[in-house]
């Protein structure tokens, strides 16, 4: 009889849809993904989800803003996401989006199963609303009088609206949390819950609106929708077929093995989460792990602050394994981390192209000019053999022991612990002198095969992080045979077999030169972006020059000006020109060119997808011979040192007049 395999079942959160998915919410999935491939490797049936969570005010907004439905526009953005996925090689077993019409009808079967056995009662509702959050907030809770979480204005909402008895649950839960260590991870997020919201005492929680209609209604009182929070949780059971004719999966994979979060949504998911599975009398998830945040100067990398690196752009400049690595290797995983392009560019010199690209690199060298290609077959141990063998067999278990903790960056740390052994065997065994006497040919055969099977066994360590890297470790050491990737071939030495033929191609990782032709001046505009709105926030006093006759304009004055909201469509150099640079424009629906003055500062790519301001009604010139109809606003200092594009936060239409 076949026996059963162990399950491990792995979610991220579900997205919110935004056009531009920043490489803050990569690191979650990157995560989530090298996980899901470490249990695979290590023989678990695994079940990865992760998805959309597309309900809510804000799409509605957007969605109509645009003129168009918000299932239309959810599609498009979630064809984006989706994408994204598919270019940093995440594995997801599926992808559940909140507007499928199975998570609705069992987020419906849900709601009524709570409100008929009285944990779901109707009432009025008055609070503090952020729309951008989607997050209702009590006064006390306000932060001068604005939202908590994001800062932004908040409007007073009261309606009848349908609530969860949280409070009911709350001596249950604070007994789980405690009696359950394992449950909240880190530990500190632990305390956090305990001391800043189920000691003060938890009220009941609002699950209904009204006031929109994005969302999935009640059934049995359709002017209600669901509010987020209950809509969006749900989603890692309904993925599963809970409340489906067909509910196999959640047989198989619920309890969830963890949900990885970040950190700011910890609190829905260890309070409101586990409450609804303990009404709906569903087995809690076994784990929670609140992940930092990955911040740039100015903060928690956001769209709306104009501070994110776009995943993308990394993706096509370093490469999809490269950008992986240093996500998990970088930031201890729980902390929050600072992304700089120095640490990036170090991270690919220091650790993939000098260490393990070198690594590779010189052995197969080695192995064509010393056995014409041929990985040689081992004879007696030697000195210095034993402690790297014994190093690269305890490895594979010190990784383990690392995942199963979700250290990410230690587990890589142990696996260049062995890339460094192994670059220092080379080292001591010094391979090119051995080669000079003719009677030492066995002892070169042996320190060559520990070489390429110390290789091997780091590609297969790697492979959860970096899941390209090892079929091109492979292809240079000729490796053909499937079971040499296992989880077991890497906890005995010896599985390489001598004989198979090397090929030594080109570098895995090549070196970033920063002035040379790999520059880096993507990433090295966005620093100095970043750099330049730090810099604009050291409170400087802007002293006005007038003669105590202020030099006032009137409102008609500025009323001459016309200015526009305007997406950038295109941008591109003007060739002989190493100012300029030429921007297409789409201002409510009509075209515009204007040549800007700003190629310094910005590279075309910064400024695609913009929204810029427009002084719409400026005379045409022609610039270099380019006519530029308009010119865009910015502002910089008197030596054009440093200069910044007026750009609109918000996802308002093109066309829009600025007043
Ligand atoms: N839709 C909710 C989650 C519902 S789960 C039932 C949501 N969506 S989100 O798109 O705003 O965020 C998704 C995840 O991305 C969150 O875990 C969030 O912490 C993470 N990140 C967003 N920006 C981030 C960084 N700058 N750094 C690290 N993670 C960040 O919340």
């Amino acid at each position: 009889m076949l026996s059963k395999r162990k399950t491990f079942y792995i979610t991220t959160p579900i997205y919110y849809p935004s056009d531009k998915l920043h490489i803050g919410h990569s690191y979650t999935t990157v995560a989530a993904d090298a996980m899901a491939r470490f249990k695979r490797l290590t023989g678990y049936d695994v079940f990865f989800l992760t998805g959309t969570d597309e309900h809510g005010q804000k799409i509605e907004r957007i969605a109509t803003e645009k003129g168009m439905e918000p299932k239309e526009y959810v599609d498009r953005i979630v064809a984006g996401i989706k994408k994204l996925w598919s270019i940093l090689d995440i594995s997801n077993d599926d992808f559940i989006r909140t507007t499928d019409e199975r998570h609705k009808k069992a987020v419906q079967k849900i709601f009524k199963k709570l409100y008929d056995q009285g944990d779901i009662y109707k009432g009025e509702y008055e609070g503090w609303y952020c729309t951008p959050c989607e997050a209702f907030w009590t006064e006390r809770q306000l932060n001068d009088g604005k939202c908590p979480d994001c800062g932004r204005d908040v409007e007073l909402i009261k309606e009848e609206a349908y609530f969860f008895r949280l409070s009911k649950y709350q001596d249950r839960m604070m007994e789980y949390i405690k009696n359950n260590p394992e449950f909240i991870q880190p530990p500190s997020r632990q305390n956090e819950m305990i001391n800043n919201f189920l000691k003060p005492g938890l009220e009941d929680l609002c699950v209904s609106r009204t006031s929109f209609k994005w969302g999935i209604p009640v059934s049995f009182d359709p002017d209600h929708v669901i509010y987020v929070w209950i809509d969006a949780l749900s989603n890692y059971i309904t993925a599963l077929g809970y409340e489906t004719e067909d509910d196999s999966k959640f047989k198989r994979y619920w309890p969830a093995d963890v949900h990885l979060v970040g950190k700011e949504i910890v609190r829905f998911h260890t309070i409101i989460w586990p409450i609804m599975l303990m009404a709906l009398g569903i087995e809690l998830p076994k784990q929670v792990f609140g992940h930092g945040w990955l911040i740039l100067e100015g903060g928690k990398m956001s769209k709306s602050k104009g501070n994110v690196i776009d995943p993308v752009i990394l993706v096509e400049k370093y490469g999809v394994d490269a950008v992986r690595y240093f996500l998990l290797r970088e930031i201890p995983f729980g902390a929050d981390g600072v992304f700089s392009n120095r640490a990036l560019i170090d991270r690919i010199n220091y650790d993939l192209a000098n260490d393990l690209g070198n690594l590779i690199n010189r052995t197969v060298t080695m192995i064509e000019k010393y056995f014409g290609g041929c990985i040689p077959a081992p004879q007696e141990e030697g000195d210095y053999d034993r402690d790297l063998i014994n190093m690269a067999v305890e490895t594979p278990l010190r990784v383990e022991e690392l995942m199963n903790k979700l250290q990410f960056s230690n587990a890589l740390s142990e696996i260049w612990r062995l890339i460094g052994r192994t670059n220092k065997y080379i080292d001591e065994t010094m391979p090119w002198v051995i080669a000079k006497d003719e009677n030492s040919k066995d002892r070169l055969g042996t320190v060559l095969y520990n070489l390429a099977e110390a290789i091997r066994i780091i590609s297969v360590l790697i492979s959860p992080f970096m899941p390209n890297t090892p079929r091109k470790i492979w292809s240079q050491l000729g490796i053909k045979d499937e079971n040499l990737g296992t989880w077991e071939s890497v906890l005995k030495w010896g599985n390489l077999q001598p004989g198979i033929k090397v090929s030594r191609g080109q570098p895995i990782f090549p070196r970033i030169e920063e002035n040379g032709d790999n520059k880096t001046d993507v990433l090295q505009k966005q620093d100095r972006n970043n750099e330049k709105s730090s810099e604009g926030n050291k409170g400087k006093t802007v002293k006005r020059e007038n003669n105590g006759n202020a030099d006032y304009i009137t409102i008609d004055d500025f009323a001459k000006l016309d200015l526009r909201v305007a997406d950038v469509l295109k941008a591109e150099r003007i060739e002989g020109a190493d100012k300029l640079l030429k921007l297409e424009l789409d201002v409510g629906g009509e075209k515009r060119q204007v040549v800007s003055g700003i190629a310094q500062f910005y590279s075309p790519e910064d400024l695609e997808g913009k929204k810029v301001v427009l002084v719409a009604n400026l005379k045409p010139v022609k610039l270099r011979g380019v006519e530029s109809q308009g010119m865009i606003l910015a502002a910089s200092d008197k030596g054009d040192k440093r200069l910044a594009v007026l750009t609109i936060d918000r996802d308002l239409p093109s066309g829009l007049k600025v007043t």
